[in-house]
């Protein structure tokens, strides 16, 4: 390992950075193609290797049989297990590792794609990419600015990436040598500092770990096959001698409650056998933690209740499914710019209105949203990604009880219309949201979340089988509004709002039965 001399680094990176002192609110105006790609759902999905989008899955109607990673587990069981994470619909993914040291540049060539893909995209032979730990030394990073920058925008779960799959553990291993320890000259177990501070901060924590691919420790999958020797090896001891001994270092080692989700990804290679294997470790060592549903290959296996490992969550990836997953648990996970792991030169963010409507999107249809950032090699989140946490966070303080804890809209109907003409990246005629308003309930309450605020100050609310007796604006509950029956039964009026929109990117009115 590290035989080969580091390559000169390709640009300076800039010092340490701080969560304090960030801009003020920025509201840049929408632009239809920062929202993330909807898709139709499909009758399967499929499956999570590809580097842009993934998971389409059909509703399955079943809302008293949850699907669930404990086999046996009854409906309350389930509940009382899913709850912390129903309440918190919001969380933080980190993809971070030591491909933040190229960060998407090889032999001083811009790498397309994901960041984290670069050794794959590339096909950078092992020995080379393993220079690569030399050159990642992340001495600005500090747990405590991690955790709260996801408490500044509200989120009350962070997602960080163990092992990505470049097989790098960002974490103290005894089963390789390929790891932030033993192979940087940072040589610390950052999860170690984030596990206590989210303690500390009082926010959940789960760890990402890609346990099929694997181009660094050999034998395991690699997407598109092997392009060095070295990567050639078995896949079941690939899975004895690395997988499962950091498997059950990571759910041992990490203080009690931790991980609080395993979140699984690309299974190429992953048959029930060996999805066997790793879930017989998981439940034993840590019944219960939440599990998402991309264990085990298989289409079938992972999106139908017949299936062997269907997980706890469906994950739809960098899009909103159009209806969501009606009697499941999902998360859409996203990107704020166009990569997971940090890349120098990826400026595509999407605005924090952006973010913020999607918030409101997932949750009016009962989801939840992981958003990521990529921290650079140094240990910094990237400003822009800071700047829209704070803006989201400005945003939640108002209007966060629209989302916590919030139950799916109570009204019919799509909100947005498929293409005639447009089809997704999967062929299907794509879904355009309309972004007018969505809806989130509570028991007696109804949140409408207001994108395009009426200008003569009523706003027309559908017909629904809930009977409304007041209205108030959750920025400013001092302003008068009244609520009228329509005369022909199509539903209420609700009037008296003021001429301009309390927040411009979305503005919540509560409705209370
Ligand atoms: C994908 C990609 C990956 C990313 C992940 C996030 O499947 O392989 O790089 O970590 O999904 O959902």
């Amino acid at each position: 390992m590290n035989k080969i001399p580091p390559f000169k680094r390709r640009f300076a990176l800039s010092t340490c950075t701080s969560v304090a002192g960030l801009l003020p609110l920025f509201t840049g105006p929408l632009l239809a193609q920062d929202h993330a790609r909807t898709s139709v759902p499909m009758a399967v999905t499929a499956t999570s290797v590809s580097q842009t989008s993934n998971s389409t899955a059909a509703p399955t109607l079943d809302a008293e049989h949850p699907l669930s990673s404990v086999k046996g587990e009854s409906k309350q069981e389930h509940d009382a297990r899913m709850a912390w994470w129903r309440e918190a619909k919001f969380g933080m993914f980190i993809h971070w590792g030591v491909y933040s040291a190229p960060a998407g540049y090889y032999h001083g060539k811009p790498v397309e794609r994901a960041g984290e893909w670069i050794m794959n995209n590339a096909k950078i032979p092992v020995a080379e990419y393993q220079a690569f730990a030399k050159e990642f030394n992340p001495v600005c990073f500090d747990a405590a600015k991690f955790v709260a920058a996801a408490k500044s925008a509200g989120m009350k779960y962070i997602v960080i990436t163990s092992k990505h799959h470049d097989g790098f553990a960002m974490f103290d291993t005894k089963a390789s040598d390929w790891s932030i320890v033993r192979a940087t000259p940072y040589g610390k177990d950052p999860l170690k500092e984030i596990a206590e501070e989210c303690r500390k901060q009082g926010i959940k924590l789960g760890f990402y770990y890609s346990q099929a691919q694997d181009w660094n420790n050999g034998g395991s999958a690699a997407h598109g096959g092997h392009w060095d020797k070295a990567q050639d090896r078995n896949m079941d001891d690939y899975l004895d001698k690395i997988a499962i001994p950091q498997i059950k270092e990571l759910l041992t080692n990490y203080g009690s409650g931790t991980p609080a989700v395993i979140w699984w990804d690309t299974p190429v290679e992953m048959n029930p056998q060996r999805s066997e294997r790793i879930q017989r470790v998981v439940q034993s060592l840590l019944p219960g933690v939440i599990q998402n549903d991309r264990l085990n290959d298989g289409k079938e296996a992972r999106l139908s209740r017949k299936g062997l490992y269907p997980g706890d969550t469906t994950t739809p990836e960098q899009f909103v499914p159009p209806q969501g997953f009606p009697g499941r648990d999902w998360e859409t996970c996203m990107t704020m710019n166009g990569t997971w792991g940090f890349k120098k030169e990826d400026a595509n963010w999407k605005s924090s209105e952006t973010l913020i409507r999607n918030l409101c999107d997932i949750a009016s249809k009962g989801g939840n949203y992981l958003l990521n950032v990529g921290p650079d090699s140094l240990g910094n989140i990237p400003e822009e990604s800071l700047k829209r946490l704070s803006e989201i966070g400005n945003w939640m303080k108002v209007n966060g009880e629209a989302i916590y804890g919030s139950g799916p809209t109570p009204f019919d109907g799509l909100m947005g219309s498929f293409s005639p003409t447009e089809r997704d990246k999967e062929g299907h005629p794509k879904f355009i949201p309309e972004w007018k308003w969505r809806a989130t309930s509570k028991p007696g309450r109804i949140y409408l979340m207001v994108f395009d605020w009426p200008k003569d100050g009523a706003f027309q609310i559908p017909k629904t089988s809930r009977k409304f007796v007041s209205a108030r604006l959750l920025a400013d509950p001092t302003v008068k509004l009244s609520l009228l029956e329509n005369d022909d039964g199509s539903g209420t009026i609700l009037k008296g709002l003021p001429e301009r929109a309390p927040d411009s990117s979305a503005s919540v009115i509560v409705l209370e039965e």
